[in-house]
């Protein structure tokens, strides 16, 4: 496994490998690698001849007030991992390879970015935008991977794609969670076991939405109620939001009519974690 730590390098290895006619696959991460990343990690492999995984804690994407200087940081164990599952090269850049003084250039999805996260999370959307767009002019990958874990994330990237034309496909991963429901997070880290018990509410939620909607109740603002108050049910948990919304636009809907996307979003302490479901009519 190789590392790569510049942009020409690691554009000099994904052009040699897609000359020899390999087809190049992209997981992109901030580290702090679990099971969820390592299951886009094996969906690569499966699917392309040559695998790169990105690890780069993008500070773009983080606000003002949020955790970016504490974000967990494990590069050898990460590279150990990465080794493991037969990742060829990983290309961990520093800050400076990504924003050179005076970058000022930036990728915004406009109307989806502001949706979801977005709306808590002034700029974050435009932060991974920006780094994802740079990415791939980096890594030139033919397919690159995402979890459904950050749902809105995959409909402002594939939304980009399509609007500036960039030559990717993109591959979605189904969530990965641990045997009690909870979603893996590289988050969860910052967790006490007391909050760790407490974070089951956001699952919890989505499991009794689903089973309501499965029971036959189509009015997503019924729906959303019930998610709501499952979450008020533990006093530690704050929540941020409870959405219903079309799977592309992320437009909040009224009934559900064709396929859609269930979403919340809550501080469990200061930890914000998410988690989402999509309903298949
Ligand atoms: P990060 O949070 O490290 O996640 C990297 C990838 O792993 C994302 O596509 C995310 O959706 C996926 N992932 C995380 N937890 C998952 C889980 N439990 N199940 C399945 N997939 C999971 O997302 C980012 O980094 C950044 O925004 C990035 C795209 C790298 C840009 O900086």
């Amino acid at each position: 496994m190789d590392l790569i730590t510049t942009t020409e390098a690691m554009r000099t290895a994904s052009r040699s490998a897609k000359a020899a006619g390999q087809r190049v696959g992209f997981v992109p991460t901030m580290g702090a690698l679990h099971e969820g990343h390592l299951s886009l990690v094996r969906a690569a492999k499966a699917q392309c001849d040559v695998v790169a995984a990105s690890i780069f804690v993008n500070p773009t994407q983080f606000g003002p007030n949020e955790d970016f200087s504490k974000y967990p940081r494990a590069f050898e164990r990460d590279r150990e991992l990465l080794e493991k599952e037969g990742v060829n090269v990983v290309f961990a850049p520093p800050v400076e390879e990504i924003y050179p003084p005076g970058a000022v250039t930036f990728v915004t999805v406009e109307g989806l970015s502001v949706k979801l996260c977005g709306k808590s999370r002034p700029g974050h959307f435009r932060g991974v935008t920006t780094v994802v767009s740079k990415l791939f002019n980096i890594v030139e990958p033919d397919v690159a991977f995402f979890g459904q874990k950050d749902a809105a994330q995959v409909a402002i990237i594939r939304r980009m794609v399509r609007d500036l034309n960039i030559p990717v496909e993109i591959r979605v991963c189904p969530i990965v969670r641990e045997t009690n429901g909870l979603a893996m997070s590289s988050r969860n880290a910052y967790l006490d076991p007391q909050q760790r018990k407490a974070a089951l509410v956001l699952y919890r939620s989505l499991r009794e939405v689903q089973r309501t909607f499965e029971l036959g109740e189509r009015n997503a603002h019924n729906l959303v109620q019930i998610g709501r108050k499952i979450v008020a049910e533990e006093s530690t948990v704050r929540l941020d939001y409870f959405e219903i919304v079309h799977l592309d636009t992320l437009d909040p809907l009224e009934n559900i009519e064709g396929p859609a996307l269930v979403a919340v979003a809550a501080f469990v302490g200061t930890t914000r974690l998410i988690d989402n479901f999509i309903i298949f009519t």
